[in-house]
């Protein structure tokens, strides 16, 4: 279902917006969550409560906008409607702020906090962890089939548990079958191809980095960033070593092995080669220091913008993030 909102209040919103202290903004916004490039909060007021706010000060010209637009309903809907894994209802708004600056929102129906796969891990036993990966696995080999039979209009995913919801959690009873229903939540980061070529730019993940630096960030990680979402190894890996930022390294061997009984039984079809610790290990370690690296680089931009430069800094970054 498509979501509207008041789009005069948005406006509202941001030009009273205080993207270092969002939460001291004219209208407040409390964080729902952290994702490496964006935050996600809720804005409160009557129209806005209950929905997942996305805010992206990305877009430079209208063209680029509605390109992102029609993606991200393409992507939402193809995953829903063709590929068979659920999403929230969602919707899409834009503007252009006060000063030009063109704002984007993705809108997402608010879910419970507690139904997102990083805090679920906290609350379930390691026999319900197994199983709420294997429902992850099982999703993901929706789109890898999806993919093989039509390469030419792929798309990419980010398996990371903390881009599942669980329908219906009950957090005071938490279990996990093979016939719970998960959600995707992580759709603005629409990865598609359309005859066979990439729809989403790629420069779009710079625009938040410092511009003196992007040259650099092009070169070491953009290449991998784009192309792993595609790759079922490379994904379930992901999915994996998020473990390890997810404070629950001591589950890495069960899922390692979950993993492996999975790729040689549902999903034999892939043949992929057996998951092993020191991979997963090595590739957390590098993937930890692309982001620690990314978020700093940030961090100074935005203390050059302030004190140097002089001028307003649009971005809202993460606090410190625990790993
Ligand atoms: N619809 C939603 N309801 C509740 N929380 C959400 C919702 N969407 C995102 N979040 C929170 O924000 C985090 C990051 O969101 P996500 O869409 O995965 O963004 P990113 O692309 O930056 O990773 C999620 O892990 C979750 O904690
Ligand atoms: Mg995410």
């Amino acid at each position: 279902m498509q979501i509207n909102t008041d789009i005069e209040l948005l406006k509202e919103f941001e030009k009273g917006l205080d993207p270092e202290h969002p939460e001291k903004s004219k209208i407040p916004a409390r964080i729902l969550g952290y994702g490496e490039i964006s935050t996600i909060f809720e804005i409160d007021s009557p129209a806005t409560r209950n929905l997942a706010c996305k805010r992206m000060p990305i877009f430079q010209s209208r063209e680029e906008i509605e390109h992102y637009a029609r993606i991200y309903n393409d992507y939402n809907n193809i995953l829903q409607k063709e590929i068979g894994i659920n999403v929230p209802d969602f919707g899409f708004v834009w503007f252009a702020a006060a000063d030009g600056k063109i704002v984007a929102f993705d809108l997402q129906r608010k879910l419970p906090a507690e139904s997102i796969g990083n805090r679920a891990i906290h609350l379930l036993d390691k026999e319900n962890i197994r199983a709420l990966f294997l429902c992850v696995l099982r999703e993901l080999m929706k789109v890898w089939s999806f993919n093989k039979a039509e390469p030419e209009r792929a798309l990419g995913i980010d398996g990371q548990i903390s881009n599942w919801s669980i329908m219906d959690f009950n957090a005071e009873n938490p279990h996990i079958n093979s016939a719970t229903k998960l959600l995707y939540i992580d759709t603005s980061t629409p990865l598609m191809k359309k005859n066979a070529a990439e729809q989403l730019d790629p420069e779009l993940f710079l625009r938040s980095a410092p511009s003196f630096l992007r040259w650099l960030i092009r070169w070491l990680f953009l290449e991998g960033v784009m192309t792993r979402y595609y790759d079922a190894r490379l994904v379930t890996i992901d999915l994996i070593a998020n473990f390890y930022k997810e404070q629950r390294p001591e589950l890495v061997p069960l899922l390692i092995d979950a993993a492996n009984v999975f790729y040689r039984t549902e999903g034999g079809k892939l043949n992929l080669a057996p998951f092993t610790e020191k991979e997963i290990s090595a590739y957390y370690r590098e993937d930890k220091t692309i982001w620690i690296v990314f978020l700093a680089l940030r961090r100074l931009d935005r203390w050059l913008h302030k004190y140097i430069l002089r001028k307003p800094y649009v971005y809202i970054l993460p606090g410190k993030i625990r790993r």
